[in-house]
């Protein structure tokens, strides 16, 4: 036996305005697509929005349903239409934005596993990393330049 190490990177910033410009847009278009959240269940709204090397954004927000889980997280709703609508075109960043409409988020939130491995699953395809930026509804803004540092040890293709 040896011990195996995996360390993952991330940065923290300390709100929206330390972001860098086109970020700080690409939020906003995350917490304005977190407005067109269908979350009467969880009463906890999400929005995502993707930039792509085509210079189109692409957002999504959380679809619940009655039947629990048939509904979608933003993330994967927002990813699975980029990959639809434009399958040959890379995807660079994501920004996501929760809130609850019961109490404050200030913490960043991040992406649940089920999305993580939908997201390494397009990293993989691109052959190229996807910044994802995640917060809550505000304070600190969370930087992880690859889908890998929030999925170490990926389940992918190779293993097929
Ligand atoms: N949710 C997302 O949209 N993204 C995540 O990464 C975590 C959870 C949604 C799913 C559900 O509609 C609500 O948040 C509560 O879990």
């Amino acid at each position: 036996m040896k011990p195996f190490k995996v360390v993952s990177n991330f940065e923290v910033y300390e709100s929206v305005e330390e972001l860098p410009k086109v970020i700080q847009d690409l939020m906003k278009e995350a917490v304005s697509a977190r407005d067109n959240a269908y979350a009467p269940y969880s009463q906890f709204k999400v929005g995502a929005a993707l930039t792509l090397n085509n210079a189109e954004v692409i957002t999504g927000s959380n679809q619940e349903n009655a039947s629990y889980p048939s509904g979608l997280c933003a993330e994967r709703t927002a990813i699975y239409y980029a990959g639809a609508k434009y399958p040959e075109v890379q995807i660079q960043n994501i920004a996501i934005s929760a809130k609850s409409m019961k109490h404050k988020v200030n913490a960043p939130v991040p992406p649940c596993g089920a999305c993580r491995q939908a997201l390494i699953e397009y990293e993989v395809k691109q052959n190229s990393e996807i910044n994802v930026f995640f917060m809550g509804e505000s304070g600190q803004v969370m930087k992880a330049n690859s889908i890998k540092d929030l999925l170490p040890l990926i389940f992918d293709n190779s293993a097929l």
